[in-house]
């Protein structure tokens, strides 16, 4: 038995969406699961990873073995982590999607996609990560009464995304903690009528509209100070005509969805960044959408 699986990064809330809206991109860990009878973690590309039974993806593939009642005698797992940790783009959704679906094809697959989606939230707590990092696309997820419900529509080729990465970690537990316990009534209308507005116009290829769309009141105002540089990359990639501009998950990354033609946004962005010290600490990535989600071989 020898099986590989490939999980897109992903960037979630898209503004407005908190906890519901993601959407997948071209950057992918990888890991194969080979049979063994004592466990074996390790990483092929140098990344630290747990090598013991607090490893996530091991702890994911764990959890499906228990839902089914079978015995983990032991397991060899090899990890690329293309997807920088703690950066907001979906790392440990990555690591948890893939355990879920390496232990289901180990065992015959006997789970359903929503099974194990509901698996993936209960594992890392929200669906925005984990539904896109299965599904692929972009994807608006309810988490109901323990069980998921999402909707997964193609993102169009026209759009690109620009991943302003930092050099530093932040921690979506230290993200959350930043976040008032209540909102008003005014700011939850705020919050809800975009993100309607982000989903039907990502859908329809209204992109003009992605940047009111994505305007938010629920978590945004409260990160950035915890992003050094991030209001500068806000101010930077609006100038330069990002449709939409917003942190990536819970940060420290921020991304622009930009128009796939428009080369100048990237070298523009690369030397405005170089100029400021304020934005040293960023690099930018271009990535493209990822449409098709994880991958079993
Ligand atoms: N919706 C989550 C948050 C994504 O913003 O905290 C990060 O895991």
């Amino acid at each position: 038995m020898k099986i590989f699986v490939k999980v897109p990064a992903t960037s979630a809330n898209v503004g407005a969406g908190f906890d519901s809206l993601g959407l997948a991109v071209s950057m992918y860990n990888t890991v194969t699961f080979e049979e063994s009878d004592r466990l074996e973690i390790s990483s092929c590309d140098g990344t630290i990873v747990p090598t013991g039974q607090s490893n996530l993806v091991y702890r994911s593939v764990k959890a499906v073995f228990d839902q089914l009642d079978e015995k983990l005698p032991g397991l060899k797992i090899t990890q690329t982590n293309a997807i920088p940790m703690a950066r907001g783009l979906g790392s440990s959704s990555a690591c948890i999607v893939a355990g879920i679906l390496g232990a289901n094809a180990m065992l015959g697959n006997r789970l359903t996609h929503r099974q194990m989606l509901t698996m993936a939230t209960a594992i890392e707590g929200h669906p925005d990560n984990v539904a896109p990092a299965m599904l692929g696309g972009f994807v608006t997820s309810a988490y109901d009464e323990g069980q998921v419900y999402s909707v997964k529509k193609n993102i169009s080729d026209d759009l690109a995304f620009a991943a302003f990465i930092p050099n530093f970690k932040l921690l979506t537990e230290k993200a959350r903690a930043a976040l008032p316990a209540q909102v008003s009534h005014k700011d939850a209308v705020y919050n809800l009528s975009r993100a309607a507005l982000a989903t039907a116009a990502f859908c329809d290829g209204e992109y003009e509209l992605l940047r009111v769309a994505t305007k938010d009141k629920l978590h945004q105002q409260y990160r950035l100070p915890l992003i050094p540089g991030g209001e500068e990359i806000f101010e930077l990639a609006h100038e330069l005509g990002a449709y939409a501009v917003y942190i990536s998950g819970a940060g420290p990354t921020i991304m622009a969805v930009v128009h796939r033609d428009n080369e100048d946004f990237f070298a523009q962005a690369e030397e405005a960044m170089t100029q400021d010290d304020k934005m040293i600490a960023f690099s930018l990535r271009r990535l493209l959408a990822d449409n098709t989600g994880a991958v079993v071989e």
